[in-house]
């Protein structure tokens, strides 16, 4: 095997300057201000370390799939809650022919024949494995070795490459090269809070709504817990609608932790493989998010059918074995896989994400717009809003995790992606009975994506009441996140046969996710379709189905955050879901 990759670099430095590009200027792509905070330069990369690349094709019809998913999810709309098929939305995803046809020419310069791709299903994605010596032939770059000085990971990257300007316009990325996002691992926004309890509160408590909630609910939050806040205790789902959670970095959701949870030896999930995901139900391998994700996500939803999706993560990659380094880059993988199916799960929740910054822009937009895809195609997309307040949660102002990476050094709330963007539901924490806002939950205000019109007038008005404070530290055109909360401390849930707390927007996730599924099966059952991408009816005639939640605050940056109060807020969004009424609001619509 690695002979033959060597024979390829001996081609493709023999094809360097082949005709067709021959003449036409390399042009700079995308480039960094500099090596990112956190990150340190090594030593060049070795020429024949293999590395994977995306190449992402142009979408003449994104501003078309853009167009359906406003009108789909709009409940003024007559198209409301009309989706696409898997055809119709692959065909809005395809690139050009003539950009397929001068992309295979310029790879073919590089010694790359058909044989050496693989096309993503829609057609929009190419991924390539070469040595970096092709690499920074085909990029006109170097690349080097860099470790994140904190984690010790390290990754192959470089902070600038250049295609042919005869490529531009065809080529929307060539990831990873400049995205220093460590999706690898991928931060999961869960914390264990300790063990549980050993003994509870007795009797109840009011919730904010008036209802009587067992006072235990302080100590620990379950499934029953959720019910008496949520108010869904009563509702048997009836029809097929599913719903799924997705996993990375090699977290196993356990079928046996999971029956146990529920007290019911019939109950159970499926777990899907994607992209080489693995399933190792030993107990001693099941994974604390994972197991979290399917036993609230799937519990609250019970017994509607769950999927857990396993999408390959691998060990930290070591910069001198020669082997492929992993992409470092988990979503358009299970993107790809997922707008690949025919039928898909209501609702779909995530737990995992780093911070915007060190996303490239054009690959966010380009992940975004995938979430934006499969709202279209009828799946309500969750994402947790992150566990570090308004920056990474710790009161030294100096912390390099608050510093803005665009060369400035500033101080700067730092936003959390895929949270901030504009097409996914982002749910923030809570905690106690009566619920106020729990401090890790993340909010903030996007630097790459708009604020969305359906936000407007909430975000807005939040603005208006924050006046000056904070100006400069957060970006007020950017969309606003969370959308909506749920609670988030000390979930007890069932890790390799043992019960044990958690904490994090990892609980709040799941835990509204499946809210929305027994929503969407009302609607089904009703006779209607699914919700598909939620955001426009929630801010809407959505948002009265909400316990707002006016207390608390999430510090970060040396700062005490910002306020939860009247209305939406970056802290707790809409606020926590009541069942009943966002169940009446969506069979009216
Ligand atoms: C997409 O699905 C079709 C039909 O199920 C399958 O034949 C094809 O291989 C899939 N494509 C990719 C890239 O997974
Ligand atoms: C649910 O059942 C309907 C018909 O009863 C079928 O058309 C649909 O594909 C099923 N959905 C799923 C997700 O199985
Ligand atoms: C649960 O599902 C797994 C895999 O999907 C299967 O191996 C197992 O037998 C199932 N258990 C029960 C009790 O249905
Ligand atoms: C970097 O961030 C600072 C602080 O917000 C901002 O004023 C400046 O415009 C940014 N610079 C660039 C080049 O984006
Ligand atoms: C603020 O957000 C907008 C998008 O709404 C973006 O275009 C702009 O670059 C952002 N500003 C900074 C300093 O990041």
């Amino acid at each position: 095997m690695r002979s033959a990759w060597l024979t390829l670099v001996a081609a493709a430095l023999a094809y360097a300057a082949a005709p067709s590009f021959r003449g036409c200027e390399n042009k700079v792509k995308d480039s960094l201000h500099g090596v990112p905070q956190g990150w340190v330069q090594q030593a060049p990369a070795p020429q024949d370390q293999l590395i994977q690349l995306k190449i992402a094709l142009a979408q003449p019809s994104a501003h078309e799939l853009e167009k359906h998913i406003v009108e789909a999810s709009d409940p003024a709309h007559e198209r409301y809650g009309q989706f696409l098929s898997k055809e119709e939305a692959h065909e809005l995803m395809a690139p050009e022919q003539g950009s397929v046809d001068i992309v295979r020419e310029w790879l073919a310069t590089h010694g790359l024949g058909e044989e050496h791709l693989y096309n993503s299903a829609a057609g929009d994605m190419v991924t390539i494995r070469v040595p970096v010596a092709v690499a920074e032939s085909m990029l006109d770059t170097k690349f080097h070795v860099y470790t994140h000085a904190a984690s010790g990971d390290s990754a192959i990257r470089t902070t600038a490459y250049s295609l042919p300007e005869l490529l531009h316009d065809h080529v929307s990325f060539v990831q990873p090269t400049t995205m220093y996002a460590r999706f690898k691992p991928m931060r999961s926004t869960m914390h264990f809070a300790g063990g549980v309890k050993a003994t509870l509160a007795a009797g109840s408590v009011k919730s904010a709504a008036g209802q009587d909630v067992d006072a235990s609910c302080n100590d620990e939050i379950t499934l029953s817990c959720l019910q008496q806040l949520y108010n869904f205790g009563d509702y048997k789902p009836s029809t097929n609608t599913t719903l799924a959670v997705t996993g990375y970095l090699e977290e196993y959701a356990n079928n046996a932790d999971f029956q146990q949870f529920l007290g019911d030896d019939s109950a159970n999930f499926t777990t899907t493989l994607v992209n080489g995901g693995k399933n190792d139900q030993d107990p001693s391998a099941a994974g604390g998010e994972a197991n979290l994700d399917v036993q609230y996500a799937f519990g609250v939803a019970q017994p509607l059918a769950g999927t857990f999706y396993s999408t390959a993560g691998t060990p930290p990659f070591t910069p001198d074995k020669n082997e492929p380094t992993n992409g470092n880059e988990p979503y358009i993988d299970w993107l790809d896989f997922v707008l690949n199916q025919t039928s898909l799960p209501s609702v779909i929740s995530t737990s995992y994400g780093d911070d915007e910054q060190t996303v490239p822009v054009d690959y966010a937009q380009r992940v975004c717009q995938g979430f934006q895809t499969l709202g279209s195609r009828g799946v309500s997309v969750t994402f947790s809003s992150g566990d570090s307040g308004v920056g990474d949660g710790s009161s030294d102002p100096s912390s390099t995790t608050c510093i803005a990476n665009n060369g400035t050094n500033a101080i700067k709330f730092l936003p959390a992606f895929p949270a901030s963007c504009p097409y996914v539901t982002t749910v923030g924490a809570t905690q106690n009975v009566p619920e106020v806002a729990a401090s890790f939950s993340g909010g903030g205000f996007s630097n790459i994506f708009a604020r969305p019109s359906y936000q407007d007038d909430a975000v807005s008005a939040f603005l208006t009441g924050l006046g000056d404070t904070y100006a400069g530290l957060y970006n007020a055109s950017g969309r606003a996140y969370p959308d909506v909360s749920a609670q988030g401390v000390n979930f007890d849930i069932v890790l390799g046969g043992s019960h044990t707390g958690v904490s994090g927007t990892s609980c709040s996730s799941p835990a509204f996710a499946g809210v929305v599924a027994l929503v969407n099966d009302a609607r089904v059952a009703a006779g209607k379709a699914t919700l598909g991408f939620l955001n426009p009816l929630l801010y809407g005639a959505g948002a009265g189905a909400f316990n707002d939640i006016t207390s608390g605050n999430n510090p970060g940056c040396g700062t005490e955050g910002f306020s939860a109060g009247t209305g939406w807020d970056p802290v707790t969004g809409l606020g926590t879901p009541d069942f009943d009424k966002l169940k009446t609001v969506a069979l009216d619509n």
